[in-house]
């Protein structure tokens, strides 16, 4: 596997990273298995997928325990990454928190739940409009000086926020929606990490799964899966976005390899420091996602990809990882 750092002057991570949330929550969680899970994030550290995402949030906390037992004795292998600041209630109802208080406590418990005595990376899940971001990111700074985090980044957010973070202490990596069903930030984000050193880590970078091909209908999502309730997946959207599906398989059968490993490729030719962080909690998918960080697309496919028509419907609707947020 090809390497990268996390972003100018940081750690060795693969091409392709590892997204643990779907081994634990939002997608199909009547099929989850742990011990199969484990030896997926295992494995992917054989192949050399070395950049590991969890987040507190995912379960909530059952993730980061998975995590940790999948990373006993090999903790050291692995560039591992967890969140806070955005916490599920029983309603499933995400709420932001970043107050600095409850930063300084949440660390420990992901400290705990993961079994390490620092994390890679910490980041903020979502900035919170109710405490002014240098407060968020004043406290995150100073996990760094404990010694509880090695680097600190955002998730989901704009560039004004990530470059008055940036200037507080700086911000090692920002987290985004990224794939070929969602581009809205090449326009501005991924630009902007890129030309200061920033690693941008697209997140649900197979569109959910959507773009491998293998989502042929909403109906074969099980009862509870979030994607249900996404805009993408349903109804009219869904057919309309097939087309674009249909393409991305045309083209990966020209280049013989899978529509996944297009959409993968396509991500990581976005920039230098761009590391993709698909999920799976199967070995035969990881293998080909990891497989994807060797994969060179030509010009004429990358121009192809980029022509790619915009995809019907919201990214979330009302809906986020099975919930709906809340404006607090
Ligand atoms: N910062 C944030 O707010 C945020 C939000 C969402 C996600 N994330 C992070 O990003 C990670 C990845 O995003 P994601 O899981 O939403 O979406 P994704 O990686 O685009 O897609 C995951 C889905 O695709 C399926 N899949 C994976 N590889 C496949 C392959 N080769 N062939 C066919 N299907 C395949 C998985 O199936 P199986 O599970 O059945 O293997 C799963 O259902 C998460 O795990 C999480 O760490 C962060």
């Amino acid at each position: 596997m090809r390497t990268t750092t996390l972003g100018r002057g940081g750690a060795e991570v693969g091409r392709i990273g590892l997204g643990c949330m779907g081994m634990s929550w939002a997608y199909d969680e009547a099929g989850r298995d742990d011990t199969e899970s484990i030896k997926v994030i295992r494995r992917a550290i054989d192949l050399g997928v070395t950049l590991i995402d969890t987040a507190d949030a995912y379960g909530p906390f059952s993730n980061e325990q998975l995590v940790g037992r999948a990373l006993r004795g090999r903790r050291d292998e692995v560039v591992l990454a967890t969140k806070v600041g955005l916490m599920p209630d029983g309603e499933r109802t995400l709420h932001r928190n970043a107050r600095p208080e409850y930063i300084r406590g949440a660390i420990d418990g992901s400290l705990a739940r993961l079994g390490v005595d620092y994390v890679d990376l910490y980041q903020l899940h979502r900035v919170d409009p109710a405490v002014p971001l240098a407060e968020s990111w004043g406290a995150l700074a100073d996990l760094v000086a404990a010694g509880k985090v090695r680097a600190i980044g955002l998730s989901e957010a704009t560039v004004d926020e990530i470059r008055e973070a940036h200037a507080i202490h700086p911000v090692a990596s920002v987290q985004s929606e990224l794939s070929l069903w969602t581009r809205d930030r090449l326009a501005d984000v991924v630009p902007y990490t890129e030309e200061h050193g920033i690693a941008f880590l697209p997140f649900s970078p197979l569109g959910r799964g959507f773009l491998t091909g293998r989502i042929t209908s909403a109906e074969q999502l099980a009862e509870g899966d979030m994607r249900r309730k996404l805009p993408r997946f349903q109804g009219a959207a869904f057919e309309a976005n097939q087309a674009l599906v249909e393409k991305v398989t045309a083209l990966a059968e020209r280049l013989g390899v899978t529509p996944g490993q297009v959409a993968l490729a396509w991500v990581v030719a976005q920039g230098e420091y761009v590391v993709p962080i698909p999920g799976t909690k199967r070995l035969r998918y990881l293998e080909e996602n990891a497989a994807a960080g060797d994969v060179d697309l030509p010009a004429d496919a990358l121009a192809e990809l980029d022509a790619l028509p915009a995809a019907v419907g919201d990214r979330y609707g009302t809906a986020i990882a099975g919930a709906t947020v809340s404006p607090r």
